[in-house]
């Protein structure tokens, strides 16, 4: 293994290097695709694939279902750039460990970055299945990817946060999902650090708190692509009603099992979007 450079910065762009050794497109859009979504990747055109192991300072995702590849390509003439598989901060990872990929992401090109992730229903009239697109969220993780000193040329020392979910966006993506006939629910995720689901103390907790979905991942990769001035939009699948609100045990089998039942769905959401992104002119 070589020696990683000593600054941030330039290690998001020695690891931004190799992907423009391997591959001459630049992507306008960054995917990062959590459980049960990750072969939407193998569908882009004129695909490349970069296995994280080769890309200098990328971390290694461990999670069952979750492959570690990069690939690049085209889908509904927007070019992508999707992560196959990310790491979480209950793996051990500082949370910006977790967040140096789609760092790299946006120093590849990309404008607009859309992250997916797996979640938990607070709002109990939510079913399984459910779509919702993250309208903001709220950070109880221990750590923040941006903790530490700041580098001037990735980012302000004291990025807003007013709109880190882009409203227009947010606009763009209700009107595919309404033209698709695509229920989709808009609210408020809230990033717990796992591993454990949470208690129903704690889900009373954060019903409290209004937040509309729990999961254990997405903010640390919304803050640095903030940091980096790219635009968010995020989407999570409730993919079980969170602890104690039926009372049965939940399992990471019945997170899969939904995420893998509403993938057709999902898909048909991201090429919707990816269509209007280009179509709207959103990644020039
Ligand atoms: N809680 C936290 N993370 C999750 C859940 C949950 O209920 N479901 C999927 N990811």
């Amino acid at each position: 293994m070589t020696d990683l450079p000593a600054t941030l910065y330039d290690r998001v762009h020695a690891a931004a290097q190799l992907v423009r050794e391997r591959s001459d497109f630049v992507p306008q859009v960054g995917l990062i695709l959590g459980s049960g979504l990750g072969a939407f990747a193998d569908s882009l055109e004129n695909q490349v694939a970069i296995e994280y192991g080769d890309i200098p300072g990328f971390p290694r995702s461990h999670v069952q279902g979750h492959k570690g590849r990069l690939v690049l390509g085209q889908k509904q003439g927007a070019c992508c750039v999707a992560m196959q598989g990310r790491v979480h901060m209950y793996e051990g990872h500082t949370a910006a460990t977790v967040a140096f990929p789609a760092r790299v992401l946006v120093a590849l090109g990309v404008k607009v970055l859309i992250i997916t992730n797996a979640a938990g229903g607070l709002n109990p009239t939510w079913a399984p299945g459910t779509l919702m697109l993250i309208r903001d969220h709220l950070d109880l993780l221990r750590d923040h990817a941006l903790r530490g000193p700041n580098d001037d040329r990735l980012g302000p020392r004291f990025p807003d946060m007013t709109t880190a979910y882009a409203p227009e966006l947010r606009t763009l993506v209700k009107g595919v999902a309404a033209e698709r006939g695509i229920a989709l629910q808009e609210g408020v995720y809230v990033a717990m650090p796992g591993p454990c689901y949470e208690t129903p103390a704690e889900v009373k907790m954060l019903q409290g708190l209004g937040a509309d979905a729990t999961g254990m991942s997405t903010v640390p990769e919304v803050c640095v692509a903030r940091h980096m001035g790219a635009r968010v939009i995020g989407i999570s699948c409730i993919t079980n009603q969170a602890a104690g609100i039926t009372g049965n045990a939940l399992s990471h089998d019945e997170v899969t099992e939904t995420a893998t039942r509403v993938r057709a769905t999902f898909e048909g959401l991201l090429d919707g979007i990816l269509g209007a992104l280009v179509a709207k002119g959103e990644l020039r």
